[in-house]
């Protein structure tokens, strides 16, 4: 009991890290780490693995990861404007998805938010706060398969053609739930809706794959470095809902990320198996943010967890300096599958980089969205 109060009033999201950067801090529950009965790797992850038994030297490490400059991308170009470009964001209400939102209508471009609840509160505020009105708000709950493909209707019908796209929309629930379609959700938000939203896009060609240079598309996955310390995806139980409590949610949470980060990486390759790429795909982790996510925390955490956040936590602006640089910045525009931790780049999880596991999740996630993906066959070749 003790261990699981003092793991949530932390709320860390274990990662595995490397050693250069070993760990983020997150808001959510380290708790039990070793008494699921999903098999974890958090001491052994592949490429980037030592992983962290206690609460202090994982704290302690976070600490240093935020501030050490080791490593360290250079900022993006001073200045950088992205004027007329076509930016949608998943998740643009709150947190990240609100400062990314910002950010790029300052530069010039035309954002599009995408959000469950289109009361205009969050999109006035982006007005407000960017000084610019090129902002338009859509309603989707990405939960919802049937309400993520009236989303890509109403894209196709209206002719949009993106150049970049920040799919961000996360969430952390208190325990299991299933979404409409019985999937478990943050497996469906996190992976199944941008499965299907990027093959709509592409078959679509809401995403061109005709440009050239600096003006091929950008996706920018908002993955997180939980995905580390994930155990593999079970594919002979593919999708399988599992019933869980608290004291799990951390490891589905990194699950469902391991589901994202593994599709980002077989996107790339799917896309651009010759340079240059045709759409740029990348992956990040923003690092511990002081933003909603940990909204269903229970009342008694709350009170406690809320100053910790904001202490410890990058504001939501500073977090999305990693997102930015990948959307906008020029070299990230030449190259694809690239995966920053924060401002710096490293290794995905070995098991997101495996090809065998990227054309598996490929395989049974099309079979699972059968109905929901493009009948098309020409337009399949490239789902
Ligand atoms: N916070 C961290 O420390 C941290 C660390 C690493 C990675 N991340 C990732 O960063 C991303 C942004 O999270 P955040 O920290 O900014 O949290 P946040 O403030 O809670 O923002 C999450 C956004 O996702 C939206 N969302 C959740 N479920 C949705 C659904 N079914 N349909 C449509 N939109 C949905 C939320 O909409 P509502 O407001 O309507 O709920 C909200 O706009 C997430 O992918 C998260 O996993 C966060």
């Amino acid at each position: 009991m003790f261990r699981i109060a003092t793991a949530n009033i932390f709320m860390i999201w274990k990662t595995s890290g490397s050693p250069k950067t070993p760990l983020s801090i997150n808001t959510l529950s380290i708790a039990a780490a070793t008494e699921s009965p999903m098999k974890t790797n958090t001491t052994q992850t592949g490429a980037n693995g030592v992983g962290h038994k206690g609460i202090i030297s994982a704290v302690a490490t976070a600490l240093l990861d935020i501030f050490s400059e080791q490593n360290r991308l250079p900022p993006l170009e001073p200045g950088k404007r992205i004027d007329g470009k076509v930016c949608l964001i998943t998740g643009a209400n709150s947190g990240l998805g609100k400062a990314v939102a910002i950010d790029l209508a300052r530069r010039g471009g035309h954002v599009i938010m995408v959000c469950r609840n289109d009361t205009p509160t969050a999109r006035e505020e982006i007005i407000r706060d960017s000084g610019s009105t090129r902002i338009e708000m859509m309603r989707a709950d990405l939960s919802d398969l049937e309400s993520v493909s009236y989303l890509c209707d109403q894209l196709r019908a209206r002719n949009v053609k993106l150049d970049i796209a920040v799919l961000n929309a996360g969430l952390m629930p208190l325990n299991a739930r299933k979404s409409a379609q019985g999937h478990e959700l943050m497996f469906a938000v996190h992976f199944l809706a941008n499965r299907l939203m990027l093959a709509r896009w592409l078959a679509d060609g809401v995403i061109p794959q005709d440009r050239s240079g600096l003006n091929i598309p950008r996706v920018v996955f908002v993955s997180s470095e939980a995905h580390q310390s994930s155990a593999p995806i079970d594919f002979n139980h593919f999708a399988k809902f599992h019933d869980y409590g608290l004291k799990d949610g951390m490891k589905y949470y990194g699950l469902s990320k391991l589901h994202l980060s593994t599709f980002a990486c077989e996107l790339n390759r799917q896309l651009n198996e010759s340079a240059p790429p045709k759409v740029a795909v990348h992956h990040l982790c923003p690092g511990p943010i002081a933003s909603n996510i940990a909204r269903e925390s229970p009342p008694y955490i709350k009170p406690i967890l809320s100053p910790i956040m904001k202490l410890l936590f990058r504001s939501p602006e500073k977090a999305a300096e990693p997102v930015i640089y990948l959307a906008c910045a020029d070299a990230m525009g030449l190259r694809s599958g690239v995966y920053l931790h924060m401002m710096k780049e490293k290794h995905p999880s070995p098991l997101a980089v495996d090809a065998t596991n990227g054309k598996l999740l490929w395989e049974k996630s099309a079979v699972l969205l059968e109905s929901h993906l493009p009948s098309n066959p020409r337009k399949m070749e490239c789902l």
